[in-house]
C-alpha cells in the first residue's frame, strides 16, 4: 500500500511523525510537499495528495495543516476522495468501517504527536465493513455525480 502524505507549514513535525509510523509498518510513501523552510498553501499541496488517491497513483493519503479542517475540505472537494478530519481514533476507526475513508486529516495546532500516531496507525489497520456501510457510501458517491439516491433503511437494520 502506497500512502500520500502532505502538508502545509504547520505541519511539518507532524508530517514526519505519520511517516515515521508508515515506515514502522512497512508502507511506501509519496511525499507531496509542503518541504520545511517554506511557507505552504494547505489546498496546493491536500489537493496534490488527494489526486494521486483518486487517480489511483497511492491507495490512501495523510494530510495535515493547522486544524485539518481546511486541507480535509479541499480534499473532499476531489472526486472519489472521501476524507476524514479527526483529533481521537474513535472517529477514524468509524470512518474506515463504515464510509470506507481514503483519506485522514489531522490538525498539527489541535493533536499531540502520540495522539496523532496512534490515529493514523488505528486508521490504517481499520478495515471496511461492507454492507450496510456499501450502500450508504454508494449513496455518498452518487451525491458526489448528482445522481438521485433514496433511503433504502430496513426496518430492524441500524
Ligand atoms: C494556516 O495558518 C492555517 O490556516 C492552516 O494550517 C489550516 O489550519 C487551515 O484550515
Amino acid at each position: 500500500m502506497t500512502i500520500a502524505v502532505a502538508c502545509d507549514h504547520a505541519g511539518f513535525d507532524l508530517k514526519d511523525a505519520v511517516i515515521e509510523v508508515l515506515e514502522e509498518n512497512g508502507l511506501d510513501y509519496k511525499d507531496f510537499g509542503a518541504h520545511r523552510g517554506e511557507r505552504a498553501d494547505y489546498p496546493v499541496f491536500g489537493r496534490a495528495a488527494a489526486e494521486a488517491v483518486a487517480a489511483g497513483e497511492c491507495d490512501r493519503g495523510v494530510i495535515i495543516c493547522g486544524t485539518g479542517v481546511g486541507i480535509s475540505i479541499t480534499a473532499n472537494k476531489v472526486h472519489g476522495v472521501r476524507c476524514v478530519v479527526c483529533s481521537e481514533p474513535y472517529s477514524a476507526v468509524l470512518s474506515r468501517r463504515h464510509n470506507n475513508t481514503n483519506m485522514l486529516a489531522l490538525g498539527a495546532r489541535v493533536v499531540g504527536i502520540d495522539l496523532a500516531k496512534m490515529i493514523v496507525q488505528q486508521w490504517l489497520d481499520a478495515e471496511f465493513e461492507g454492507d450496510r456501510h456499501a450502500r450508504r457510501v454508494n449513496q455518498i458517491m452518487a451525491t458526489e455525480a448528482g445522481a438521485p439516491i433514496e433511503n433504502l433503511v430496513d426496518p430492524g437494520t441500524r
